[in-house]
Order: structure tokens, then C-alpha cells, then sequence
């Protein structure tokens, strides 16, 4: 499935689709939410829901932790658009197929994307429960959402000289400032998983300059600039990397460190939405 081309109409059929569901909604930002931090969409008032499995291409999501729908309504005093569940590279789905919702999304005219994910710490003082800031990234999952024919409102070479938006990453540390919750800020590096890296892995992504890595957000970013729409990115630290802790790596303790701080994170997130 990993180099699918999809329908040339699909992405104007869904946009038009989740645009009759909205029902005069108009969020101008939506919210991406990882592992483990679903529960965002719980807060969103006045919602209506749209399960992916009736939104046309779109996948239901098959990773525990991850729901399958669009949460339009307010949050934060804002008309938001809160996506809960992801799709991944890992499950299978072209570059192309995780790119759809934000396609999705820059047609419904939204321009703000809040990306968050959860994420293995490589520098070496990330302890479980950082949150960091995503202030570049580095795309080591060798795929893009961009080959192929150019849809209309994409250019063929965008630029990427500032894929986090710099003044939405100064609010973002506004926030957390007022609100006292640390907040650091890195380089993340994306791969494809879903076994998670070897501890060689980590020493390169150290030498590389990375300070946090996932499986997530870098396609969804690449495909966000493309569109003009700026990007915030905040990853919850929920373990040291391989080979810098002494445990073996599990999902489970991905999910409970990100229980943990979810309602700090929560706070930057609105904080942000109400001040945009
Ligand atoms: N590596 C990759 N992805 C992750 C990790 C990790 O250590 N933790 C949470 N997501």
C-alpha cells in the first residue's frame, strides 16, 4: 500500500463531506491528538462527531489509544477541530493516505494545525513526562505526502525553512510560562516503526542533533506547509530512547506516561486555542 495513488477527487469528496457534517461550524484550527491524548476531544463543546469509517478514504484507526473521529464544536472559546486518531505509516497507509485529513482540513479553511504526539526522549535529560516543543524536525521516514502530481492549492517545492511556525511557538512558551508548566523545546525525528529503535539508532539520532523520536507529525506537517497552514508541534516525552533507559520498551508505558502529564499538555493546547 506504500506507494497507492489516491483518487484524484477523494480529498474535495471528503472535504465536501465533513463540510455538509459541520453544520455552519467554522473552526480555523485543528488539533492532531497522539497516543494516549484522545481525551481533548471529551472537552469540545456543542460538538458534532464524524466517525472516519463514514468519511470517504479515511481509515479506522487499529492502535489502542487512538479513537477514529472528527470532533468539531468549541473549545477554548474557539470553533476548533479536533481530530482523535491518527493514521500512522506503520499500519500500512501511504504517505499519501496519512496527508489526507489535513488536506481535509486546509479545505474546510482551516489554517492552524496543533500537532501533538508521543514521543521517545534522546537527550539524555528528557525524564518521562517532558513536554517539548517541536522546534524542527528531521524526516527519517524517507516518505513524503508530496510525490506524485501536484493538487491544486499545493506548490511542487514548498518551502521548509520554518515547517513550526515561530510566532505560534512564542505563544506556546507564553503559555506555559503563565500557566507554569515547563516546557522544552527540540528537534524531533520521525521513522517509520512500529518497532521501536535500536539503541545504534539512538546514538545516530544523537549525532544527528535529534532530541525526541516518533512515528507521527512529520507527514502531516510537510503536507500542512504545502498548504500554507502553519504548525505548532508538541511531543510528550514517554520514555528515555533505547539503550539510554534500562528497560525494554512498551506501548503501555507510552500510554500511561502520557496519561500522566496529558492535563498539563491539555493546558498548553488551549491556552494556545484561546489566544490565537
Ligand atoms: N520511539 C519511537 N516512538 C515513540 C517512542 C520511542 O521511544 N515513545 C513513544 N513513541
Amino acid at each position: 500500500m506504500t506507494d497507492e495513488t489516491l483518487d484524484p477527487g477523494l480529498v474535495e469528496r471528503a472535504t465536501s463531506f465533513v463540510q455538509r457534517k459541520m453544520e455552519g461550524r467554522r473552526p480555523t484550527v485543528a488539533v492532531v491528538l497522539g497516543s494516549g491524548l484522545g481525551f481533548l476531544h471529551e472537552k469540545v463543546e456543542s460538538a458534532v462527531r464524524i466517525h472516519y469509517r463514514d468519511i470517504p478514504g479515511f481509515p479506522v484507526p487499529t492502535v489502542y489509544g487512538h479513537q477514529g473521529e472528527l470532533v468539531i464544536g468549541r473549545l477554548a472559546g474557539r470553533d476548533v477541530l479536533v481530530q482523535s486518531g491518527r493514521f500512522h505509516l506503520y499500519e500500512g497507509h501511504s504517505a499519501e493516505r496519512c496527508a489526507l485529513p489535513v488536506r481535509v482540513y486546509s479545505g474546510l479553511g482551516i489554517s492552524t494545525l496543533l500537532l501533538t504526539n508521543a514521543a521517545g526522549g534522546v537527550r539524555r535529560t528528557f525524564m518521562p513526562g517532558t513536554l517539548m516543543l517541536i522546534a524542527d524536525h528531521v524526516n527519517l521516514t524517507f516518505r513524503n505526502p508530496l510525490t506524485g502530481p501536484v493538487p491544486a492549492g499545493e506548490e511542487r517545492f514548498p518551502d521548509m525553512s520554518e515547517p513550526y511556525d515561530r510566532g505560534l511557538r512564542r505563544l506556546a512558551r507564553d503559555v506555559a510560562a503563565r500557566r507554569q508548566v515547563a516546557l522544552d523545546e527540540g528537534v524531533y525525528a520521525g521513522m517509520v516503526g512500529p518497532c521501536y529503535e535500536t539503541p545504534a539508532e539512538v546514538r545516530m539520532l544523537e549525532r544527528l542533533g535529534v532530541d525526541a523520536v516518533g512515528m507521527s507529525t512529520i507527514v502531516e506537517t510537510i503536507t500542512a506547509r504545502a498548504r500554507g497552514m502553519r504548525c505548532l508541534g508538541i511531543s510528550t516525552i514517554t520514555n528515555a530512547a533505547s539503550g539510554i533507559s534500562a528497560t525494554p520498551l512498551s506501548h503501555a508505558e507510552v500510554m500511561e506516561a502520557a496519561e500522566a502529564v496529558k492535563d498539563k499538555l491539555a493546558g498548553i493546547v488551549e491556552g494556545v486555542i484561546e489566544r490565537l
